[in-house]
């Protein structure tokens, strides 16, 4: 059995909005249980319960959002420094307004940077997972807002494929042929 706790913030519901699609796709994995979360509401504890986490923000300026900012710097801060996230499972996502960039490949970047301090297994999303070509990034899925054409293209990928998105290259039964 491996826990999965998804880990966001969002003002106006796109993130919150991608990590449910995202969540939904996780515990059709089977012997997967997922949480989710909030960022400014995991706790130290939330994180050494999980063999996986998937920490997903807005763009904000060109980067991550200060909540899950304070959260890495923290929370993850605490565990950096006593090795606890070693090993475990990483991924993340971003929503971004996306017009020619906007920051959603740095954000994506700085959040996977994140994970390596922590030691953690980057898990990113490969270029032949269902969906990638309607706004997939090999650093992890962004999507555009308000969620439309790229969002629902990529989310409704994700759910017919039964290979939910980032999900699928943690467990290598689920990777496309
Ligand atoms: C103050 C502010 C700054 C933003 N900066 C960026 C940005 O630099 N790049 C970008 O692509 N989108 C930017 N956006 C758009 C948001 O990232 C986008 O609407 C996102 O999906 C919002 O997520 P939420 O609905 O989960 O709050 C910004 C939005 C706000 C309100």
């Amino acid at each position: 059995m491996s826990h999965i706790t998804i880990i966001y913030e969002s003002d106006y519901g796109n993130t919150q909005k991608m990590a449910e699609a995202i969540a939904e796709g996780a515990k059709s994995v089977p012997g997967t249980t997922v949480s989710l979360k909030q960022a400014e509401k995991v706790t130290a504890d939330d994180m050494m319960k999980s063999d996986g986490v998937i920490i997903g923000t807005p763009v904000q300026m060109g980067s991550m959002d200060h909540r899950v900012k304070t959260f890495i710097d923290t929370v993850c801060g605490g565990l950096w420094m006593g090795n606890k996230m070693v090993g475990k499972v990483g991924a993340v996502f971003v929503t971004g307004s996306g017009y020619g960039g906007g920051g959603a490949e740095l954000t994506l970047l700085s959040l996977l940077n994140n994970l390596a301090e922590l030691g953690m297994v980057i898990v990113p999303l490969p270029k032949n997972t269902n969906g990638y070509e309607y706004g997939g990034l090999q650093w992890g899925p962004p999507t555009a807002d308000p969620p439309g054409f790229i969002w629902n293209r990529t989310a409704s990928r994700m759910k017919a494929s039964q290979r939910p998105g980032i999900m699928a290259p943690m467990w290598p039964e689920l990777r496309p042929p």
